[in-house]
């Protein structure tokens, strides 16, 4: 979950440069940053490590000129948030620095043998020991003298990369800088690195966002690759056999404007305004990946959508969707439950992998589980080049731009969506599906507009001090009112829940009392009667009633009205919620792209 990045440069940079990178991956991690950097003419060079708990600051002192950096955005699993359990850590002797996104699983027990071998610890964290690991190698290692050639070529360094690697176990990635040969080294397994190329260095990164205005071309680099990063530029090798390798370049698309903030204050309400856009242009740019997933979902006997956090709703969103407009059995199962239920994969299989970021462990898990048993996996994904999108058969991207506050919005209406066409084309009504997505991105429209806002504004006067909220939906609006609950939960702290309507008299309703808000989702479909019994029957109990609707009811207290787009309802009914949500984040004075504990991306269990 932590975000990482490093950069050899021929002529010298800030090392400034690195925490600007670092505020580009913080959503990964904001419990500790550090930078690691060599100062002075090699030979006589120091390595100056700078790291604290907390989020970056807004300012800070000037950085260093150097050739070398690399830093580290954390998200905190062994060793509690301190600042020296921030990254970069060091191994005994000063000439190793190095950033670490992963668990080292067996890290007691290596931990246990360096110590023994009299190795001094100075964190708490799994990640120090391979530090340790490396030096101890290093220093067996026959030709590590300072001038020597093979140091030169670095393949010495690569060696030993390989051989430590090889011992740590779990899903880690490490870059390593080695001061004396002024290399970066890196090696993963599972989780992400980026190498990038670009006019002033080589650079590498967890996510290719940090790249964006520093590289052209980059390669995502693979399991079975380690990569030096010299002045002279990268050098591949295979991390079985040590032999060299080469990368598969390709064009980095993004542009510096995709991810700042342009003009708005948060990322969230930036990513929340996008989503009429991004819909329109999946609708422009995704039909023949829709077709192609209908196909998919025709040929397969037993079809998964599985996902985690507000994937996973997309996922339970979609198996209604596929119920509805093509009567077709499609489950939905969250990611990490997964391999609970795998039993049932066959070669006639079909699992749609749904992630925004594509390295979700959980659902990594899920698409290998299911290569194994011979399924054909699918992905909508909105990164490429992630994990998923490369390990699946095929992949509709989502193509919603980086989204980078925490709290998922754009990614999923976009899931949604494709969704909803491949249901539609599945089901041979390819134009109504396309016609009732082009409604829905007017209705997001509308649900933007500074009238639903002032409503939005009111409910969050209202609920600011709130400490619970109820939320309830029936059949395709279940989905939506766990996703809003999880919206307001996320945002606000808010103990945020979301029912199926039906439910409400079997015990939640115990939980209603006098002023306790209650959001109602009732589209113009076969749940408008049961649900507005339900809204009525909290009603009478004391709650106060929200209604997310086409049409106002006497049940309603306040009425949020959003446009009717029939089975395209849960792309606009969420809108306002997400509103809701940001608005009250911002009146309880939190920050809405970053909530406490969260991460945007979980790459670890
Ligand atoms: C984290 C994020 C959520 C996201 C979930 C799944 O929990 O905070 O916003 O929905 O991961 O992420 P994915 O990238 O797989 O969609």
């Amino acid at each position: 979950m932590c975000g990482i990045f490093g950069f050899v440069a021929p002529q010298p940079l800030s090392a400034e440069l690195v925490v600007e990178a670092l505020r580009t991956l913080e959503y990964r991690g904001y419990d500790s940053w550090g930078i690691a950097y060599t100062v002075g003419e090699p030979g006589r060079d120091e390595l100056v490590v700078h790291k604290r708990a907390g989020r970056i600051p807004l300012s800070l002192p000037p950085a260093g000129l150097t050739t070398i950096a690399l830093g580290h955005t954390r998200w905190a699993t062994h060793g509690s948030v301190t600042d020296q359990n921030a990254h970069p850590h060091l191994d005994c002797t000063g000439t190793l620095a190095l950033v670490h996104n992963g668990i080292v699983e067996n890290y007691r027990a290596l931990r246990a043998s360096l110590e023994r071998a009299g190795h001094r610890f100075q964190s708490h964290t799994d990640s120090e020991v391979f530090a340790h690991l490396l030096e101890e190698i290093l220093k067996k290692a026959p030709s590590a003298g300072p001038n020597g050639t093979a140091m030169q070529d670095g393949r010495w360094l690569v060696d030993a990369v390989r051989h430590a690697f090889a011992q740590v176990r779990g899903l880690n990635a490490f870059i390593v800088l080695h001061r004396p040969s002024r290399q970066l080294i890196a090696v993963k397994s599972t989780s992400p690195l980026v190498v990038g190329l670009g006019p002033r260095g080589v650079f590498v990164s967890s996510d290719a966002v940090a790249l964006v205005g520093h590289a052209h071309r980059i390669h995502y680099m693979t399991d079975d690759e380690i990569v030096v990063l010299a002045e002279d530029g990268p050098r591949f090798f295979d991390r079985c056999t040590g032999a060299p390798r080469s990368p598969r370049w390709e064009h980095l698309s993004l542009r510096p404007a995709d991810t700042s903030l342009g003009g708005y204050p948060h990322y969230l309400i930036k990513e929340i305004h996008e989503q009429p856009r991004v819909i329109e242009r999946i609708l422009r740019d995704r039909l023949d990946g829709a077709r192609q997933l209908a196909e998919f979902i025709r040929r397969s006997y037993g079809t998964f959508l599985v996902g985690c956090g507000t994937a996973g709703y997309a996922a339970l969103c979609g198996s209604y969707l596929f119920s509805r407009i093509a009567r077709r059995h499609v489950n939905a199962v969250i990611a990490s439950e997964f391999k609970y239920q795998e039993h049932f994969l066959t070669d006639r299989s079909l699992v749609i992998a749904l992630s925004q970021s594509g390295e979700t462990v959980d659902v990594i898990e899920a698409v290998q589980a299911a290569k194994r048993r011979g399924a054909t996996v699918a992905a909508l994904v909105n990164v490429t080049g992630s994990t998923v999108d490369r390990l699946a058969d095929f992949t509709v991207p989502l193509s919603a731009g980086p989204e980078q506050s925490v709290l998922s919005t754009k990614a999923y209406t976009a899931k949604l969506a494709v969704l909803l066409l491949t249901a539609h084309i599945l089901n041979g009504s390819e134009h109504v599906g396309l016609d009732v997505l082009w409604r829905a991105v007017d209705g997001m429209q509308q649900a933007l507009a500074p009238a639903t806002l002032d409503r939005i504004r009111a409910i969050a006067d209202r609920l600011v001090r709130a400490e619970h909220c109820y939320v309830i939906g029936r059949g395709l609006s279940y989905p939506t009112a766990l996703e809003a609950a999880l919206k307001i939960k996320e945002a606000t702290y808010i103990h945020a829940e979301g029912f199926a309507g039906g439910e409400l008299k079997h015990g939640v309703i115990a939980l209603i009392e006098e002023g306790s808000p209650c959001i109602v989702f009732s589209p113009l479909d076969e749940t408008r009667p049961d649900i507005l019994s339900g809204a009525m029957e909290v009603r009478s109990r004391g709650a106060w009633v929200v209604g997310i609707s086409p049409e106002p009811d006497d049940a309603f207290h306040l009425h949020v009205p959003i446009a009717d787009v029939g089975d395209a309802s849960p792309l606009v009914a969420i809108v306002p919620a997400q509103l809701l949500a940001y608005e009250l984040a911002i009146r309880r004075g939190l920050d809405p792209d970053k909530p406490r504990n969260l991460a945007k991306s979980v790459t670890v269990k």
